[in-house]
């Protein structure tokens, strides 16, 4: 069977790299390029992340654009609380050699999806859904060439994460966000309530660091300095592992069950912005256009990513 060809928009971030690393890890997947966005970091650190990532993967040939700086109408909010200065502390990786590719990240994405057939590509955003909205702006003739998108983002039963209210990745970018869940494209949606449910703990970090690789090492020390503020907040053993949920979904959708079910964003409170109000219950005549995600097999989640990341250099 043919890889299914992917595009994943990303804010590295920890949990965005363990994401990229599982994609690349899979021959499943066609891994057309990374698309970076302003999220956890600002533009200039997630892109040099993507890249940091790439070279740790040992794809210093797969393309990476740099794509917007900044949400479509509201001041960019970053948490270096969490993911560090540079948005990936915890190695000691080396500076990339690679280049970004020139070019706007939105461009190139428009260019891409026009040039594929119709439902071909599948899109994992991982950060603030800005490129994808904007993308989906310039051009409304990709959405027919997108098979679906496979989202991290947003929080229902388990609130949210930078609010009481919403989770990062739609709370930085809640006008993008409502976009994408407004286009008719289909969406799969990773929510903390999901992601949270995934959490590394000390023995799995150990069962990375024993891996005989250097992506294994990176990897358990990218989560441990990850997991620290979630630990200190919920009191866990370990942090969530977001990011990944969606390439795991897309390699093993069986480790998740959810419901197909209507979504919608707060763009107008301050007090909810980006809140992601999932009417689970069906009690509105809004249409479903999100499968909601809401349970996973944990352990078929670590053992499948123990497995892949393995198979890296
Ligand atoms: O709320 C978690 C999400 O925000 C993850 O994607 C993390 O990388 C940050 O982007
Ligand atoms: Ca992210």
């Amino acid at each position: 069977m043919a890889a299914r060809p992917i595009i994943i928009d990303t804010d590295p971030g920890q949990d965005d790299a363990v994401a990229i690393l599982l994609a690349l890890a899979s021959p499943e997947l066609d891994v057309l390029g990374l698309t970076t966005v302003a999220g956890n970091v600002p533009l200039h650190l997630t892109s040099r992340n993507a890249l940091m990532v790439c070279e740790l993967a040992g794809r210093p040939d797969l393309p990476v654009f740099a794509g917007c700086d900044r949400p479509l109408l509201r001041r960019l909010v970053t948490a270096e609380h969490i993911h560090g200065r540079t948005g990936l502390d915890g190695p000691d990786l080396p500076e990339p050699s690679m280049a970004l590719r020139p070019g706007h990240a939105v461009d190139w994405l428009v260019e891409t999806l026009m040039a594929a057939r119709e439902g071909e590509v599948t899109l994992c955003p991982l950060g603030p859904l800005t490129n994808v909205a904007l993308a989906l702006a310039r051009e409304p003739r990709i959405a027919s060439r997108i098979r679906e998108i496979v989202l991290m983002g947003g929080g229902f039963f388990e609130g949210g994460n930078i609010t009481p209210a919403a989770e990062f990745n739609i709370h930085v970018d809640p006008h993008a966000a409502a976009a994408v869940l407004g286009s008719g494209v289909p969406v799969v949606m990773m929510p903390l309530d999901v992601t949270h449910k995934v959490l590394t703990s000390r023995v799995r970090l150990d069962r990375f660091r024993a891996l005989g690789n250097r992506a294994g090492p990176a990897v358990a020390a990218l989560l441990d300095f990850f997991e620290r503020y979630d630990e200190a907040k919920y009191g866990s053993d370990g942090g969530p592992l977001h990011d990944p949920c969606t390439v795991a979904y897309l390699l093993r959708p069986e480790l998740f069950a959810g419901r197909r079910v209507n979504v919608a964003v707060e763009t107008a409170s301050e007090l909810t912005m980006g809140m992601t109000v999932v009417d689970w219950w069906r009690v509105t005549a809004r249409p479903a256009n999100a499968l909601v995600m809401r349970d996973v097999d944990a352990q078929g989640f670590f053992d499948l990513l123990f497995e892949r990341i393995a198979r890296l250099p």
